[in-house]
């Protein structure tokens, strides 16, 4: 299959289509909107922020960076391959979106995999995330990706666009994505499942009421699940340096207590379960 540039940006401040050359995008509005030199755009207007510097900080983007290229979670990146193989159409033209991308991880292996695929299909990868320090980080991935500062809440694209989005351990938002999703389009949601980090979460957290596990399984309203699975594994030991970088890059960092920080900043190694679930869902007519 062959990557194709996003063609369905639309302007942040009045929805009209987006259209530029190499430096900028500009709407029949006259509103423009530069091309950073690392080729990411910031289509995030200063009055959908909620605050200065919204999303995650650079300490979170690096240290999800330097954990996730240690291949800890490479079975969840095989495994949202599998998924979404089977959820597009190698024939035709597919526009996925990747809300709250981070810094690209996941959407730099998928693309990677699926152009070797057969088909005369296209893909066109668009990923959004609020933080502009995790998309300059995608921007470093992933040349063939179009990647954008801008919020779930409003993705810059046009109305009904979008075969499949892609949220992992993200920030959701209902009217948002099915705003751009076509009739018939997927919402494919990746989150922590009961037993995920368990053995972290035993160190860093007293007992059951401070760590409050959110339930992967709440109905969406105006989506369909269609199918879900889990992913579970536990042949994973990580060092020092994984331990934090993982407490850093997860709400465990805002959640745990000092004295949770401390005894988890001591171990040398943690053995650790990863359990994910993956569901699959769709817009309903
Ligand atoms: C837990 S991280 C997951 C990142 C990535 N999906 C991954 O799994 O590696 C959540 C991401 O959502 C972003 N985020 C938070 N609120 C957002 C919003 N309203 N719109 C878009 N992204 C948002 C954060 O900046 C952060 O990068």
């Amino acid at each position: 299959m062959k990557a194709d540039r996003a063609s369905n940006l639309v302007c942040p401040l009045c929805a009209e289509q987006l259209a530029g050359t190499e430096k900028q995008l500009v709407c029949s509005r006259g509103h423009n909107f530069d091309i950073a030199r690392q080729g990411y755009i910031n289509l995030l207007p200063v009055q959908h922020k909620r605050s200065r510097h919204p999303g995650d900080s650079k300490a979170m983007v690096v240290a999800r960076t330097q954990f996730l290229d240690s291949g800890v979670y490479q079975p969840i990146a095989e495994r949202l391959c599998d998924v979404v193989s089977g959820l597009i159409d190698t024939s035709a033209d597919n526009n996925l979106l990747d809300a709250g991308c981070g810094e690209g991880y996941y959407f730099d292996y998928l693309l990677d995999k699926l152009v070797s695929a057969e088909g005369d299909g296209s893909l066109c990868f668009t990923g959004i995330d609020i933080s502009k320090e995790a998309i300059i980080a995608a921007a470093r991935r992933n040349k063939l990706i179009t990647w954008l500062v801008a919020s779930n809440r409003q993705p810059p694209v046009a109305d009904e666009s979008i075969d499949l989005i892609l949220c992992m351990f993200g920030f959701m938002s209902v009217e948002g994505f099915a705003r751009v999703l076509k009739p018939d389009g997927k919402l494919l949601l990746v989150d922590p499942g009961e037993e995920h980090l368990k053995e972290l979460r035993s160190v860093i957290y007293r007992d059951d009421k401070e760590d409050e596990a959110a339930s992967a399984a709440v109905e969406i309203d105006g989506f369909t699940e269609l199918a879900t699975e889990r992913l579970t594994f536990t042949d994973v030991t990580i060092d020092q340096m994984q331990i934090e970088n993982l407490l850093t890059m997860t709400p465990h960092m805002f959640r745990a207590s000092r004295e949770g920080k401390l005894a988890a900043s001591r171990l040398q190694q943690l053995d650790l379960t990863v359990d994910v679930v993956f569901r699959v869902l769709e817009k309903q007519l």
